[in-house]
């Protein structure tokens, strides 16, 4: 059963996780002295709240899409088809799509007359709490994240669609719940209406290429057992 709001930060601080990430220019360009400069600046310090949040798998509705998007699993061949348009402005997001893969996420997109206009990405027994900061949950639990619909379709519910897709697939794998979360500042994915419960919110400090997370007790006893 979850906390209540205020049980919740009562026991805050009870746990305090720092993780380090490892982080690179993944597509090995070489950086110049300004630009070091300017990415220095904004990675040094950055404090972002995140709303972690849950759902049953069986509770994840049907919906159809208002555009005919054909939804389906992908894999390596399909990043290069939508991978830089969608992810383009987070640094070394090429090779974190492989190394996902890799680990056996699950990649689902969905295509529109043959073109990629949504992508979404499911991780088994782990949820990554920023980029390669993985926190484990559930054996029967799956992470959703980064979800992406082509902007001119927004709105025209690919992202309900898509966990409609998702249902009966992770159903017959055994898994029953999904967790996700989003950042608190982020206007547009607070619009998209699943039927999440929000368990509680995690601070995010990143400083200096080092991220720290402050994570109340009650988050943590959702995420590892329902
Ligand atoms: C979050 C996101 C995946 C939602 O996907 P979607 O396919 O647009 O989902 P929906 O169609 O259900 O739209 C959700 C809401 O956004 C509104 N919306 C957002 N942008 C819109 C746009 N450009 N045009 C029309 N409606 C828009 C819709 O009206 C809808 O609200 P409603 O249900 O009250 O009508 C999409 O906005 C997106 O890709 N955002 C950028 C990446 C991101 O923030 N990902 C989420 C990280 S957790």
């Amino acid at each position: 059963m979850l906390a209540s709001r205020s049980a919740s930060k009562q026991r805050l601080l009870a746990c305090i996780i720092q993780v380090t990430n490892r982080h690179s220019n993944g597509r090995g360009a070489a950086l110049m002295p300004s630009e070091q400069l300017r990415g220095l600046a904004a990675h040094a310090f950055r404090l972002r709240r995140k709303v972690f949040l849950s759902i049953k798998v069986e509770d994840l509705r049907d919906c159809t899409p208002k555009v005919p998007v054909v939804y389906r699993l992908g894999g390596v061949e399909d990043l290069t088809r939508f991978s830089d348009c969608f992810y383009g402005t987070y640094e070394d997001s090429n090779q974190y799509s492989l190394e996902r893969l890799k680990a056996g996420d699950w990649l689902v997109l969905g295509e529109l007359n043959g073109e990629v206009v949504f992508a979404g990405w499911v991780m088994f027994g782990k949820i990554d709490m920023g980029v390669r900061d993985l926190f484990d949950v559930d054996s029967d639990c799956v992470a959703a994240y980064r979800l992406f619909t082509r902007p001119d379709l927004r709105g025209n519910k690919l992202g309900p669609a898509y966990f409609a897709f998702l249902r009966s697939k992770l159903y017959a794998r055994g898994i029953r719940r999904m967790v996700a979360w989003r950042e608190l500042r982020n206007a547009e994915s607070r619009k998209l209406k699943i039927g999440f419960t929000h368990i509680g919110i995690v601070w995010h400090l990143r400083i200096l290429r080092r991220s720290f997370f402050w994570m109340p007790a009650s988050v943590v006893a959702s995420l590892r057992s329902g």
